[in-house]
C-alpha cells in the first residue's frame, strides 16, 4: 500500500477513537452495577485476566477524556455496560449507573467530543443469561427496553448509535467455539443467538429514533473479507461457505435478503432453528434501514478446503510473530480494505460506511524516558488509513475512522498482554503515557492528511 503524500480527508469527516465498558471500566462492584456473563467468565477462570479493575475508567474517565481532548478528535465511540445501568438485565433502572454515562456524555460534549454510544459490546447481564441469554427471544426484548432507558435518559445529547457490536463473535465465539462468554459449544444456540442479536438490533431502531431526534443509528459489523485459497473448486466452495457464515451472514439480512443460502444449508441443524432464522416478520424488521454501516477491520483471510467453519485464529497470539503481522496473529491486509469496501458499497449501497473499529497489538513499551516508540502501530494504522482514503476516492461514502483504541486495555481472553492502545497504560498503577502514535494521529485528525 503506497500511503500518498497528497491523501486528505474530506472536510466533516469523523475521527475518533474507540473503546468498550467491560475492557476500560474496572469499577465491577461499584455505584449498583450488576453481574454480567464476562464477570462470570473471569471468575471461573476462563481467562487468566479480569476486567475487574481494567483501566479504572470508572475512576479516571476524566483524565481520560482529557486524553481525547488533547488528541483533537472529534468523536468518541463507548460502550454502556447493561449492567450498571439495568443490573439484572430486566427489573429496576439503577440512577447511579446512567449518572456514570451521563457525566460521561457531558464532559465529552463540553470538550467538543461527539459521543457514539453503543449500546452492546458484549456483557449481557449474568442474569439474562440465566434464562437462557441470546438464545433465547426473552432477551430480545430485554434489550429493546434497555435501549429504551438509555435513549430516554441520554438521547437529549447523544445523536449517534451503535446497537450491537461484533454479532458474529457474540453469537459464535461465544456460543459455538465456546472460546468468550458464556463459553456455550453448539451450534444451535450460536444461529439462535445471532439470530436475536439482529432482532435486538432492529427492535432498538425505533425507539432510539422516537427517544432522540435526529439520530443516527447503525450497527458493527467485524467482518473478515476473505478469498479462496486457489483455483480448485473446493477451495472455492469452502470460500463460499466461509464467506456466508463469517461476514454475509449478518450483512444480507440488514439488507433485506434474508440469510446467504448456501451457508445456511450447511450449517442449520434443526427445523426449529431454521423455522426461527426464516421468520418473515423478524426478517422485515432486521432490514429496516440503518443510517450508517460500521465496519469493524482487522485482517482478512484465505480459506481452504476444510476452513468453511474455522475460528478466526490463524496463528497463535504472541509477541513472536512473522513480518507483517500483529501480536494478536492477524496479517495486516490493507489493500483488502479497499476492496472490501468498494464490494460493500457495490452490493448494499449503505447509506454510508463508518469504519468503527481498526487498530493493532503492539506490545512496544516505554523506555527510560518515557517515550513508546511504536512505529509498528503507526505504519499499521497509515496503511489502513491510505486505504480508506483510496476507497473514498473510488466513490465509497465512507464517513469516519474510529482507531482501535485509545487505551492499552484488556483484550478478552488476552488479558493485558495485547496492547491496543495508542496511550500505553500501566496496568499496576493505572498511569497513562501517549504513545507516539498517539502524536501521529494527532497530526492525521487535526490536518486531515496522512503527512
Ligand atoms: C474487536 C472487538 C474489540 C477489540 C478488538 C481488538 O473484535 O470489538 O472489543 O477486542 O477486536
Amino acid at each position: 500500500m503506497i500511503a500518498s503524500m497528497q491523501t486528505r480527508f474530506p472536510a466533516g469527516f469523523v475521527w475518533g477513537t474507540a473503546t468498550s465498558a467491560y475492557q476500560i471500566e474496572g469499577g465491577r462492584f461499584r455505584d449498583g452495577k450488576g453481574e454480567s456473563i464476562w464477570d462470570r467468565f473471569a471468575d471461573r477462570r476462563l481467562m487468566s485476566e479480569s476486567g475487574d479493575v481494567a483501566c479504572d475508567h470508572f475512576h479516571r474517565w476524566r483524565e481520560d477524556v482529557a486524553l481525547l481532548a488533547e488528541l483533537g478528535v472529534n468523536a468518541y465511540r463507548f460502550s454502556t455496560a447493561w449492567t450498571r445501568i439495568i443490573p439484572d438485565g430486566s427489573g429496576p433502572v439503577n440512577p447511579q449507573g446512567l449518572g456514570f454515562y451521563d457525566r460521561v456524555v457531558d464532559e465529552l460534549l463540553e470538550n467538543g467530543i461527539t459521543p457514539w454510544l453503543t449500546l452492546y459490546h458484549w456483557d449481557l447481564p449474568q442474569a439474562l443469561q440465566d434464562l437462557g441469554g441470546w438464545p433465547e427471544r426473552a432477551t430480545v426484548a430485554a434489550f429493546e427496553r434497555y435501549a429504551e432507558v438509555v435513549s430516554a435518559a441520554l438521547g437529549d445529547r447523544v445523536k449517534h448509535w451503535i446497537t450491537q457490536n461484533e454479532p458474529w463473535v457474540s453469537a459464535h465465539l461465544g456460543h459455538r467455539f465456546g472460546m468468550f462468554a458464556p463459553g456455550a459449544r453448539d451450534w444451535g444456540s450460536a444461529l439462535r443467538a445471532g439470530h436475536h442479536l439482529l432482532l435486538s438490533h432492529a427492535k432498538a431502531l425505533p425507539v432510539i429514533r422516537e427517544n432522540s431526534a435526529g439520530a443516527e443509528v447503525g450497527i458493527a459489523i467485524d467482518c473478515r473479507p476473505s478469498q479462496p485459497r486457489s483455483e480448485d473448486p473446493a477451495d472455492v466452495a469452502a470460500n463460499h461457505i466461509y464467506d456466508g457464515l463469517r461476514n454475509r451472514w449478518f450483512l444480507d439480512p440488514l439488507y433485506g435478503r434474508g440469510y446467504p443460502e448456501g451457508a445456511m444449508e450447511a450449517v442449520v441443524p434443526s427445523p426449529e432453528v431454521a423455522a426461527l432464522l426464516n421468520r418473515a416478520e423478524d426478517h422485515e424488521a432486521i432490514a429496516a434501514p440503518i443510517d450508517f454501516l460500521g465496519l469493524n477491520y482487522y485482517t482478512s483471510k484465505s480459506v481452504a478446503a476444510g476452513d468453511e467453519y474455522a475460528a478466526d485464529q490463524d496463528r497463535p497470539a504472541g509477541t513472536d510473530q512473522p513480518a507483517g503481522f500483529t501480536e494478536m496473529g492477524w496479517r495486516a491486509t490493507p489493500a483488502v480494505l479497499t476492496d472490501y469496501l468498494i464490494d460493500l458499497n457495490d452490493r448494499y449501497a449503505p447509506a454510508r460506511i463508518v469504519i468503527t473499529e481498526n487498530g493493532a497489538s503492539f506490545s512496544d513499551g516505554p523506555g527510560p524516558d518515557q517515550l513508546v516508540h511504536d512505529e509498528r502501530r503507526i505504519a499499521y494504522l497509515r496503511d489502513h488509513l491510505a486505504a480508506t482514503s483510496a476507497a473514498l476516492n473510488a466513490g465509497v461514502p465512507v464517513g469516519g475512522y474510529f482507531l482501535w483504541s485509545l487505551l492499552d486495555n484488556l483484550e478478552w481472553i488476552h488479558g493485558y498482554r495485547q496492547r491496543f492502545g495508542i496511550v500505553w497504560v500501566d496496568h499496576r498503577t493505572g498511569e497513562r503515557i501517549p504513545k507516539d502514535s498517539y502524536d501521529w494521529y494527532r497530526s492525521v485528525v487535526t490536518t486531515g492528511t496522512l503527512g
